[in-house]
């Protein structure tokens, strides 16, 4: 059975204080309110990952970084590595974020190197792909999302692939308030899955979590997660709400 997510990335988002009052708010929230079996993953900031791993401990609650670098050391200035990571207790990395591949450069090539790592060392990879507006309205989105799974994912063996979850975030539609119509976010999660199927076996397909991301509220959460092929989702602007967060994860049946 593949597990259903809803993971919060709070991107560049809240002070350590703030950060720490956050969780708690969701994790009390989450305890009293979700009855589900899906997963609650939490994305903060680097700062505050070690107080955040504390504060969930003995929850259902996991804690994921943004970001993660492919050396698990070196002369990197700025960077933090997979083990660094791991040493604290994190257990997922977001890898690809389309602002990461935007705003930083990070191509397929590199992107590829850092999902390895991050397995490499026993963290589950969530990884990010998803075209700009320019590449839907010209039609290339199936061909993009191809060569993002493909070379960012698939030099990865059977079994690591089984510590990769992928979420499709369509860059259209991340903090703008426009989402992928459930139809059109299911048509995509359906060839990504066929593209899975196609690389490794139809069961490691069917295994494999894959979320949508892009202005997911409550209020749209119920109709997207009920696609076949949706798993969850991949949540900005409104996961820095302890309220809107949990209405979307109890969307998650
Ligand atoms: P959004 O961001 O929910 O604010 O659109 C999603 C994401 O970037 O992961």
């Amino acid at each position: 059975m593949r597990q259903k997510i809803v993971a919060g990335n709070w991107k560049m988002h809240k002070t350590l204080e703030e950060s720490q009052a956050l969780i708690t708010e969701i994790r009390g929230l989450v305890r009293d309110e979700y009855r589900g079996q899906g997963k609650v993953v939490i994305a903060p900031t680097f700062l505050s990952l070690p107080s955040a791993v504390r504060l969930v401990e003995g929850t259902e609650i996991s804690i994921s970084a943004q970001n993660a670098h492919y050396e698990d050391h070196g002369a990197f200035t700025g960077e933090i590595s997979v083990p660094m990571l791991k040493s604290i207790g994190v257990q997922y990395a977001i890898i690809g974020h389309s602002e990461r591949r935007q705003y930083f450069g990070e191509t397929n090539t590199v992107l590829a190197a850092k999902a390895k790592s991050v397995i490499r060392h026993g963290l589950t990879v969530m990884f990010c792909v998803g075209e700009t507006l320019e590449q839907r309205e010209s039609k290339q989105y199936f061909r993009v999302i191809e060569e993002q799974v493909s070379q960012g994912l698939f030099g990865l063996d059977r079994k690591e692939f089984s510590h990769v979850v992928i979420a499709y975030e369509p860059v259209w539609a991340i903090g703008t308030g426009l989402t992928a119509s459930p139809e059109q976010a299911q048509e995509i999660h359906a060839y990504i899955r066929k593209l899975v199927a196609a690389q490794y076996t139809a069961e490691i397909a069917d295994q494999t979590s894959i979320l949508y991301g892009g202005s997911v509220k409550p209020e749209n959460a119920t109709s997207i997660f009920m696609q076949p092929d949706i798993d969850g989702g991949l949540i900005g602007g409104a996961a820095l709400k302890a309220r809107d967060f949990i209405d979307i994860v109890k969307a998650m049946r």
